[in-house]
């Protein structure tokens, strides 16, 4: 299993790494909202086969997800307890799934509901057979689902949200065959945008330059506000006017980056979701409050699908070094930010351990790096 490499992290903080299980902080957290996909695509009538069921694979766990006739979402595990068949593989009449093995039909709260193969006679009660359910939600378009199973801890990262009514949206899904931090590290790294994301549309002059950048802590995470940007990027500008940049990261592995340009908004936001200890899906959504960026869907969604593509190539050959000796070099201040990600979620294992609630452990400052 591919390893979140701590070594140069255990150094800097030597003396406080104790308390925690290092195991389960190469794990990806085992309590929050992962996106597992778009809220459209999850209908009755659309799609996944005549059930309307949809198989998803989140941290490792086999998840059914479905709406039910009322519209409403649920996620089951997707496991007969009977013999452990996928009931995604089986029928959905709306209110019940039915095992195409022998036929056990289950609730979409989980609880067995019939055992056909029963007889009158037989006095077995089938009334406490039940599927695990998960905590599932919908939110700026799409479907988070929570994979821990227990009773809940009362302090998971927020849900993300959009905070405007988008005129299109264009959406681009990848699978990334690389850990979960690997991948949400890429979120966070101004280091890999000059060499990665080279493409003369979004930058087009090569040279590195200096920036400043201030970061302050946000519930879960950090935000970086800049006003009047530098960048000359050629997306910025379509926007008209100088635009603020905000963009923040939250745990578990969440990039929203907002941009206002007078009553014009623009959101792009990124969310990394582990589906396996080695196969992480990145999904980037870009959405937009002006309807005549409608016009511009076909362009974007090759070049969002360009962009998600390098992070992939760069991140899976990053994976291979990194399976082979998996330590990491976190490095001036550039890296400071990929520091804060092991940071964060060193906390929210910790104050979830302890049954408080999570203690951000960043102050606001000032880095400084070339990109
Ligand atoms: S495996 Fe599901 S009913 Fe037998
Ligand atoms: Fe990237």
């Amino acid at each position: 299993m591919p390893s979140s490499p701590l070594t140069a992290l255990r150094d800097a903080k030597a003396g406080d790494e104790d308390a925690l299980d290092p195991e389960a902080m190469r794990r990806p957290l085992p309590e929050a909202w992962y996106c597992v996909g778009q809220a459209k695509d999850f209908r009755r009538d659309k799609n996944f086969g005549r059930s309307g069921l949809r198989a998803v694979e989140l941290n490792g766990e086999q998840i059914v997800l479905g709406r039910d006739a009322e519209g409403a979402l649920f996620a089951l595990r997707d496991r007969c307890p009977h013999r452990g068949m996928a009931l995604s593989k089986g029928r959905f009449d709306g209110a019940e799934l039915t095992c195409p093995f022998h036929g056990w039909r289950f609730s979409t709260d989980g609880r067995c509901r019939d055992v056909p193969t029963l007889s009158a006679q037989d006095k077995a009660d089938f009334s406490r057979i039940a599927v695990q359910r998960f905590p599932v939600r919908e939110s700026a378009g799409f479907v988070w689902v929570n994979p821990h199973l227990g009773p809940p801890a009362a302090d998971v990262p927020a849900v993300p949200a959009l905070d405007f009514e988008p005129a299109g949206c264009v959406v681009v899904e990848l699978v990334v065959e690389a850990s979960f931090d690997l991948t949400t590290l890429s979120l966070v790294d101004p280091g890999h945008v000059a060499f990665v994301h080279d493409s003369w549309w979004f930058r087009p002059s090569k040279a590195l330059r200096e920036k400043v950048k201030t970061f302050q802590p946000v519930p879960h995470g950090f935000v970086m506000t800049s006003h009047a940007t530098t960048t000359s990027s050629p997306v910025y500008r379509l926007l008209g006017g100088v635009p603020e940049v905000e963009i923040e990261f939250r745990l578990p592995g969440v990039r929203l980056e907002r941009i206002t340009a007078g009553t014009r908004r623009v959101a792009n936001y990124t969310f990394a979701t582990p589906m396996t200890a080695d196969r992480t899906l990145l999904t980037n959504a870009l959405y937009w409050s002006l309807p005549a960026l409608n016009l511009l869907k076909p362009v974007a969604r090759p070049l969002m699908r360009q962009f998600l593509t390098q992070d992939q190539q760069v991140l899976q050959h990053a994976q291979a070094g990194l399976d082979r000796k998996p330590t990491m070099v976190l490095f001036g201040e550039g890296d400071l930010p990929s520091q804060w990600y092991f940071r964060l979620k060193r906390e929210a294992l910790e104050a979830a351990r302890a049954g408080r609630p999570f203690v951000n452990p960043l102050e606001r400052r000032e880095l400084r790096w070339r990109s």
